[in-house]
């Protein structure tokens, strides 16, 4: 371990760590009940031991379900050191439950400051990891920045979300990244149904429960038609609202304009929208000139990555006040009485809002089992893999999905040979 590790572990910053840990607990059991994906790995890697001798280090959302991953991984031989990877989302109970296991330091808190949150990264990376799992790239960045002597005893990696991977491919493209990635958020079982489904179905309930505000009848604005922002367009129109897409891709621009959804710039969905929610990965989507269009009582949501989608800079200049109006969100009041209010602090809304859960149990048990595969893949098959971002083998994807339709009961049908044969074939014409 090098001595970067000043940053204490969550045990030691609680002051009733058992209560919280008893709570962490009970919120683990009850996410494990509704992940048999993460529990059949778990009782492989249990078996096998894949990742004896091996350091693992994450920066995660730490709640319930990240945390069945982080089981299965130290259940699997590692030895595990996780952090957050946003000031917001970590749920203090479950990580202090998880900082109770043998194999495992957590360091994750809820609302840390920058340098803590930067902090606890580098307390992770202190542990020497052999493997690291990401949400958004912070430990790879840091490792290459400012711990390149550690990238040689580093097997690889895997990322989680399309921000991570954007920046990723990014840096593989200026030949800077110096150990293998897996693309975890571009598999089907991952993207399909975590972006699309669990952003959607989890941002929306997060909002309409810290808001305590109906959807129907509302005109809702959603900027960027990619997974995400189709996921929250379709569920907030099964909830009776208008939806507005705004893009600037054209062929989703179409694709949601053929769905049925009016599409036009920010510039005159500002003045039309009752809430708005980002989904670009981009930044700068709602600004000054955005602000100075809204009508009074507006939430503005992002659930995107990063804060940076909503300029709260420009936001903060424009408002005259600034009071928290109920937990989670804060009421900016411009000059001429109109108040614009923020939710969660623009961070991503399903996850960073006081009563969020982030995504349903579910879905994160089919990003979780993908990850955890990858990661055995990493381990033994590391000669395949060299520096860069690697997409993830089909047949992991699948092999996840077929536990999980295998859980779930559902039954369905496989090619016949002739078929198999058939579909091979450029011969068969008519
Ligand atoms: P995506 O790449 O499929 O979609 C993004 C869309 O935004 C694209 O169609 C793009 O053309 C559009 N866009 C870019 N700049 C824009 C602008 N200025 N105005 C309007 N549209 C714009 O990405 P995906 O998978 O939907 O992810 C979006 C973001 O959500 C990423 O930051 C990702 O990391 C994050 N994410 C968040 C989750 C959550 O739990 N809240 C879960 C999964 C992803």
């Amino acid at each position: 371990m090098t001595d970067t590790q000043a940053y204490p572990p969550i045990s030691e910053q609680l002051s009733d760590v058992e209560t919280a840990r008893a709570e962490g607990r009970r919120k683990m059991e009850w996410a494990a009940q509704h992940m048999p994906i993460c529990e059949h790995v778990r009782e492989e890697f249990l078996a096998d031991q894949p990742f004896e001798g091996e350091r693992i280090a994450m920066a995660m959302h730490v709640e319930a379900k990240t945390a069945i991953l982080v089981e299965t991984l130290a259940d699997g031989g590692a030895e595990v050191a996780v952090t957050g990877c946003n000031p917001l989302s970590t749920h203090d109970d479950v990580s202090a439950a998880l900082d109770a296991h043998d194999s495992i330091t957590s360091y994750a808190k809820r609302g840390v400051d920058d340098e803590e949150y930067y902090e606890a990264i580098h307390a992770v990376i202190g542990h020497e990891p052999t493997v690291t799992v990401d949400d958004g790239m912070d430990l790879v960045a840091m490792i290459h920045e400012e711990y390149p002597e550690l990238i040689e005893g580093i097997v690889g990696g895997a990322e989680e979300t399309t921000t991570g991977v954007h920046r990723l491919r990014a840096m593989d493209a200026d030949g800077a990244l110096e150990y293998p990635v897996f693309a975890v958020n571009d598999t089907p079982m991952k993207r399909l149904f975590d972006n699309v489904h669990g952003t959607g179905e989890s941002s929306l309930a997060s909002i309409a429960m810290t808001t305590n505000l109906s959807w129907a009848g509302k005109t809702v604005v959603v900027a960027g038609f990619g997974y995400c922002g189709k996921g929250v367009a379709s569920k907030v129109s099964g909830q009776n609202a208008n939806v507005v897409v705004t893009e600037v891709e054209p062929r989703r621009a179409l694709e949601a304009h053929m769905e049925g959804y009016e599409v036009m710039p920010m510039a005159e969905a500002a003045a039309v929208g009752d809430v708005f929610l980002t989904t670009t990965g981009n930044r700068d989507v709602i600004v000054r000139e955005h602000f100075e269009q809204m009508g009074d009582g507006v939430l503005l949501a992002n659930a995107g990555h990063f804060d940076i989608e909503i300029d709260l800079e420009a936001l903060a200049d424009l408002a005259v006040d600034r009071y928290e109006a109920r937990d989670g969100v804060d009421a900016y009041e411009l000059a001429d009485g109109r108040r614009l209010n923020v939710i969660a602090e623009g961070r991503l809304v399903n996850l960073a809002a006081p009563v969020s859960l982030g995504h349903p149990v579910e879905v994160m048990d089919q990003s979780f089992g993908v990850q955890a595969v990858c990661v055995r893949e990493l381990l033994e098959n590391s000669e395949q893999y060299g520096p860069g971002v690697h997409d993830v083998p089909d047949d992991l994807d699948r092999e996840i999905a077929e536990i999980k339709l295998a859980a779930d009961g559902v039954a369905f049908d496989s090619l016949t040979e002739t078929q198999r044969e058939y579909m091979g074939s450029w011969d068969h014409g008519t």
